[in-house]
C-alpha cells in the first residue's frame, strides 16, 4: 500500500472489500474537500495503515460473507488507532464480528435488496443530522447476511424491516456501522451522513483544486527538473488539462504532439491547434498524417482490423514525431484515478485494473521514457474542476468524449474520404441542433454514424440514391452503461430535415434507440 499523495493533507482511508460502489465512497469524501485513497484490504497491514496515518477509516461493502472462513478482514490496528471508523454493509458486519457481535448467514426472510426505509430509534445520533425530518428515511440495501447481535459498546440508532441494526454506533470509540449504502444516490440523505461523519472526525476540508494545482506544479517541477517532456494531445479533457498543467509548471520544456489521423470531426484540428498553440502558446507539433492513416485503412471493413491499424500507426507516428524532440526524457499521460485504483475483484482475489492509455499504450517502454501522470489522483469531475482552475474554457471542459479511432468507428464498413466528408457535415448539423436546443450538457455523447447502405429517396422532382445515417445520443455516468436520449419527436423531425437539406449525400436519417448493454455506444 503506497500513499499516492504523500502530502500534508488530512487523509481518509477507504479499505476496499470488493463492493461495486467503493469508488462512490471516495467521491462523497472528496466532495467534502477531503483527500482519500482506496486500498484493497489485502494491501493494508498494521504497519502500512500506521504509515498512511488516516484521520478516519471507512470499511467498504463487499460480496463475501464474514461467516466464511478466510473471508476479508481489516488489519487489527484499524481499531486501535483512535480514529473514527465507518463500516458499510459488509464493512458493518466485519466490524461487528471483529468487536464481539454476531452475524448470521442470509436467509430469504432477512435479505434486503434495493430500496428500504429506516425508522429512527429513540436516541439521536449527531451523524444523522438532517435525517428523519419527514419520518422514515429511504436508503439502499444490498445484503444477504445480517447482524444478529451488536458488539458491546454499540447502540442502535435506526432500524429497517430486514435490518434491526440498520444504524449502530459506539460513541465512546466513534465507530459507526450502517447496513445500507449511504454512498449511492438511492440513499438521498447519504451525503449528509458522510458530511457529518467527516465533521466529527475533525476534517477541515483542505482538499481544494486551487491547492491541488499548486502542489501538482511543484511536484512536476521536482520530477522533471530541466529535462524535456512530450505530451500526446488529443483535444479531450484529460490530455488538455495535462498539457496545460505541465505548461504552467515547465513552460517550454513541454512539447505536445497532436496526431491528426484524418478521422477527426469538422474543424477539430483547427480548434485544437488554435487553442493550444495560439491561445496557450504551447509548443505543438501538428502531425497531419491523414494520408498515411486513410491509405492503410483503404479497403478495410472489419472493425477490429480497422482499430488495430489505427492503434499501430498511431504509436509509429507518435514515436516518429517524438524522436524529433531533443532531450525528451518524459512522456506525460492523462491517467486518472479510476484507472489506477486496484480494486478487489468479485472472486475475492486481488485484481489490478490498470488500463493503459489507449493512444500511447506501450510507448514509454519502447521509447525509454519515464512517465509523468499529474492527474493520477483525480476523478473525472475533479479533472474538469482543475481545468477550470487552469482557465480552460467551459466549451472545452464540457466536451463529449471522442474515441481515439475517431470517425473510423462511426463509419461502419469501408472508410472512404467521401463518406468521411459527408459524416463530418451531418455530425456538425446534428451537434449544432443539440446545442441550439440547449441539450448538449444533458447528453453524455452524441454523434452521427454514416451507414454502409444507400437508399432511394425523392427530392423535388428527382430520384435520389444516397447514404442513410444514424443519429446517436446517450446518457451515461461512466460510459460503461448507457441509455438512449429521449429527444422529442419535434427535435428528431427538425434535425432529420436539416441534415437531409443541408448535407449533400444523405437522403435518410434514423435515430438509434439501443441502450448499452446490449449495444455499445459506438457503432464499431
Ligand atoms: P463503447 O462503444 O465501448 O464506448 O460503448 C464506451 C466509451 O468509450 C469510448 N471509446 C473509446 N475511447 N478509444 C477511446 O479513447 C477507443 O478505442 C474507444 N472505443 C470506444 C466511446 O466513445 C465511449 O465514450
Amino acid at each position: 500500500m503506497t500513499d499516492l499523495q504523500d502530502s500534508h493533507h488530512e487523509k481518509a482511508l477507504i479499505i476496499d472489500f470488493g463492493s461495486q460502489v467503493t469508488q462512490l465512497i471516495a467521491r462523497r469524501l472528496r466532495e467534502n474537500g477531503v483527500y482519500c485513497e482506496i486500498h484493497p484490504y489485502q494491501n493494508v497491514t498494521d504497519e502500512s495503515l500506521k504509515a498512511y496515518d488516516p484521520k478516519a477509516i471507512i470499511f467498504s461493502g463487499g460480496p463475501d460473507s464474514v461467516m466464511r472462513e478466510g473471508s476479508p478482514r481489516p488489519p487489527k490496528a484499524a481499531y486501535e488507532l483512535g480514529v473514527p471508523i465507518l463500516g458499510i454493509c459488509y464493512g458493518q458486519q466485519v466490524m461487528m464480528h471483529d468487536l464481539g457481535g454476531r452475524v448470521e448467514a442470509g436467509e430469504h426472510a432477512t435479505a434486503e435488496f434495493g430500496r428500504a426505509f429506516v425508522t429512527p430509534a429513540e436516541s439521536k445520533l449527531g451523524m444523522l443530522d438532517g435525517w428523519f425530518a419527514d419520518g422514515d428515511e429511504q436508503v439502499w440495501m444490498s445484503h444477504g447476511d445480517h447482524v444478529a447481535e451488536i458488539a458491546p459498546g454499540f447502540e442502535v440508532y435506526g432500524t429497517s424491516p430486514g435490518a434491526p441494526f440498520a444504524i449502530t454506533a459506539d460513541l465512546e470509540r466513534n465507530f459507526f456501522a450502517v447496513q445500507f449504502h449511504p454512498e449511492v444516490h438511492h440513499t438521498p440523505k447519504g451525503g449528509e451522513l458522510y458530511k457529518n461523519f467527516l465533521k466529527l472526525a475533525g476534517f477541515k476540508g483542505d482538499w481544494t483544486m486551487g491547492a491541488y494545482r499548486e502542489e501538482a506544479i511543484a511536484r512536476i517541477r521536482e520530477q522533471v527538473g530541466d529535462k524535456n517532456v512530450i505530451c500526446g494531445l488529443s483535444g479531450g479533457v484529460d490530455s488538455s488539462v495535462t498539457a496545460i498543467l505541465l505548461h504552467q509548471a515547465i513552460g517550454d520544456q513541454l512539447t505536445c504532439v497532436f496526431v491528426d489521423h484524418g478521422l477527426l470531426r469538422k474543424d477539430e484540428a483547427k480548434e485544437v491547434v488554435a487553442m493550444f498553440r495560439d491561445n496557450y502558446n504551447i509548443k505543438l507539433i501538428h502531425a497531419d498524417e491523414s494520408e498515411l492513416f486513410l491509405g492503410e485503412l483503404d479497403g478495410q471493413s472489419d472493425p477490429e482490423t480497422k482499430r488495430k491499424i489505427i492503434g499501430k500507426l498511431f504509436i509509429d507516428v507518435f514515436q516518429k514525431h517524438a524522436d524529433t524532440i531533443e532531450g525528451a526524457e518524459f512522456l506525460a499521460q492523462g491517467t486518472l484515478y479510476p484507472d489506477v485504483i486496484e480494486s478487489v475483484s468479485f472472486s475475492g482475489g486481488p485484481s489490478v485494473t490498470i488500463k493503459s492509455h489507449h493512444n500511447v499504450g506501450g510507448l514509454p517502454e519502447k521509447m525509454g521514457l519515464k512517465l509523468v501522470e499529474p492527474l493520477r489522483e483525480l476523478f473525472k469531475d475533479e479533472v474538469r474542476a482543475l481545468g477550470r482552475e487552469l482557465g480552460l474554457p467551459d466549451s472545452f471542459i464540457g466536451r463529449h468524449p471522442f474515441p481515439g479511432p475517431g470517425l473510423a468507428i462511426r463509419c461502419p464498413g469501408e472508410i472512404t474520404r467521401e463518406k468521411l466528408e459527408i459524416l463530418r457535415e451531418a455530425d456538425a448539423v446534428y451537434i449544432d441542433q443539440i446545442r441550439k436546443h440547449g441539450l448538449y450538457d444533458e447528453i453524455w455523447q452524441a454523434y452521427v454514424a454514416i451507414l454502409p447502405v444507400k437508399t432511394v429517396g425523392v427530392m423535388g422532382d428527382g430520384r435520389t440514391y444516397d447514404y442513410a445515417c444514424a443519429m446517436r445520443a446517450v446518457t451515461s455516468v461512466d460510459g460503461m452503461t448507457a441509455d438512449y436520449f429521449p429527444f422529442s419527436h419535434e427535435f428528431l423531425g427538425e434535425t432529420a430535415t436539416r441534415i437531409i437539406n443541408e448535407v449533400k449525400g444523405i437522403n435518410r436519417v434514423t435515430y438509434d434507440i439501443t441502450s448499452k448493454p446490449p449495444g455499445t455506444i459506438e457503432w464499431e
